[in-house]
């Protein structure tokens, strides 16, 4: 028995089948998006010819770490390694990249796993209902791209401090969009626009901080991408996957930490956040700059008893290594630190939070001494693409880039991290993590104690993480049957 897809509409789902028939949407597996090999020649042959953000129904195949930017098909896995001449620690520090998949950020793999469920049980109703995506950051994004390719009205609501950019693109795509109070960690006022929204049934609330398709996503698509790179290009018989870090928002992300620990049992599960809103290094609030991970709550769909560490970056040090890393200045005076010209390009792969989750790595390797048999493995979730227009506001703000400050971004940014603000968690630190989802889940988002305390029990996490996925490969499948497109 599912524990998400709790009934299927018969009714519901042959008239999503129709639409979708009407609007040409064939709905990948996830094996496919694991695999994109085995997608069809057919589809492979139309995606020559289609863009990676056209909001096309085939890039719903594009949902997947393996696009060719260069042939429009299928390639490796897409990562960077940062080098040493950069990360100044002795293990090989390695990203796996967001911008190439369609809207330029990894989260449109998050809403397509929240999504797909609730299309082929039936109980979503493209027809009827208005997609409500809450974000801090890129999900919206992702959930207004697959409502426009469903052709069903898509809601993004995300805090009226994010970048320009995402409001730009929102607008363009033709999403309604909602600007709540605040910016990054005002979260809890996201919850309340989506409360105020459900009470209207013709809204489907998409609730990325709960809904297990996120999970569901990353543990078997970007858990297994990781694999994939470290297999195939970085394991020789000393090295070590030694820990996975990732910045939580909704904390879909770092569940693929839950299935590399799986196959390295000695790996760390590293979840980093902003120094600024230390919410889970010290139940702190705040607000910061690290557009996409929101905070000042623990997401339910956090396996906490299975975090490590916690990293908590300050937002100033990202904010330096944004202008480092994307200012010419900057681009000069790591060229004189021996940082080769490829590797530079690679930069600008990096948004806001790839920048923090790359300090985390460094805070990782200093921590636990790692050396150069460690691999570390990270998430790029999106690039600088995103926000460009941040770019221009800090210069107005700090006055032009120079090289002297560039000098001092490096030293300051990067040489200067050290195991401050850091916390390898003990059995009863989880515990106390695990135990702050109370206040928003039971006492205001009407979740029971019941599923709160079961979710302390690793079975709770393996039973969705790993036994769900072939029934929804399943129903993908009889689905696109009904809906007769090939
Ligand atoms: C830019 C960015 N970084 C990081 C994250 C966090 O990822 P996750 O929500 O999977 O924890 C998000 C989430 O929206 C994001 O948009």
């Amino acid at each position: 028995m599912s524990k998400i897809i709790k009934s299927i509409n018969k009714t519901v789902r042959a008239k999503t089948a129709k639409h979708f028939r009407e609007h040409g949407v064939i709905v990948p597996t996830f094996k496919q998006l694991i695999h994109p090999e085995t997608i069809p020649a057919e589809i492979k042959n139309k995606l020559k010819k289609i863009g990676l953000w056209d909001v096309n129904p085939l890039n719903l195949f594009r949902i997947t770490w393996k696009n060719d930017i260069k042939t429009g098909l299928y390639g490796d896995v897409n990562y960077i390694e940062i080098p040493r001449e950069i990360t100044g620690v002795k293990p090989r520090v390695i990203g796996l990249i967001g911008k190439y998949f369609p809207t330029g950020a990894h989260k449109v793999g998050a809403a397509f796993g929240c999504l797909v469920p609730r299309i082929v049980s039936g109980e979503f109703d493209p027809t009827k209902h208005k997609a409500v995506w809450p974000s801090t950051g890129n999900y919206c994004r992702g959930g207004a791209f697959d409502s426009a390719i469903m052709g069903c009205t898509g809601i993004a609501i995300l805090p009226e401090g994010m970048s320009k950019e995402r409001f730009e693109w929102l607008k363009k795509i033709g999403a309604k969009v909602i600007a709540t109070p605040g910016t990054e960690s005002n979260v809890k006022e996201i919850y309340d626009k989506c409360n105020e929204l459900a009470r209207d049934p013709i809204n489907f609330i998409f609730n990325q901080f709960a809904e297990f398709g996120n999970t569901i996503f990353h543990y078997n698509v970007t858990g297994r991408a990781i694999q994939e790179v470290f297999e195939k290009q970085l394991a020789n018989k000393k090295s070590r996957l030694s820990a996975f870090i990732s910045a939580t928002g909704s904390a879909g992300t770092i569940a693929s930490g839950d299935y590399l620990k799986k196959l390295h049992p000695q790996l760390k599960i590293v979840a980093a956040e902003a120094l600024q809103c230390p919410t889970l290094l010290q139940n702190g609030f705040g607000e910061h700059r690290i557009e996409g991970i929101g905070d000042k709550h623990v997401p339910w769909i956090h396996n906490v008893r299975n975090t490590d560490a916690i990293s908590a970056v300050n937002d100033d040090d990202c904010v330096r290594l944004v202008r480092l890393f994307n200012e010419k200045c900057g681009i000069d005076f790591l060229t004189s630190r021996g940082v080769k010209k490829e590797q530079l390009k690679n930069l600008s792969l990096l948004g806001i939070s790839g920048i923090c989750n790359l300090l985390s790595c460094i805070k990782t390797a200093k921590y636990y001494e790692m050396n150069e048999d460690d691999v570390i493995f990270t998430i790029f979730t999106d690039s600088m693409e995103m926000y460009s227009s941040r770019v221009a506001e800090y210069n107005k703000d700090q006055g032009k880039y120079s090289e002297v400050q560039a000098a001092e971004d490096f030293g300051a940014g990067l040489i200067s991290q050290n195991i401050d603000h850091y916390a390898e968690l003990s059995y009863y630190d989880r515990k106390r993590i695990h135990n702050l989802k109370y206040f928003t889940w039971i006492e205001q988002q009407g979740k029971e104690s019941k599923e709160l305390n079961a979710q302390w029990d690793p079975e709770y996490w393996r039973s969705i993480q790993e036994d769900e996925i072939d029934y929804f490969d399943k129903l993908i499948t009889e689905f696109n049957k009904e809906v007769g497109l090939k």
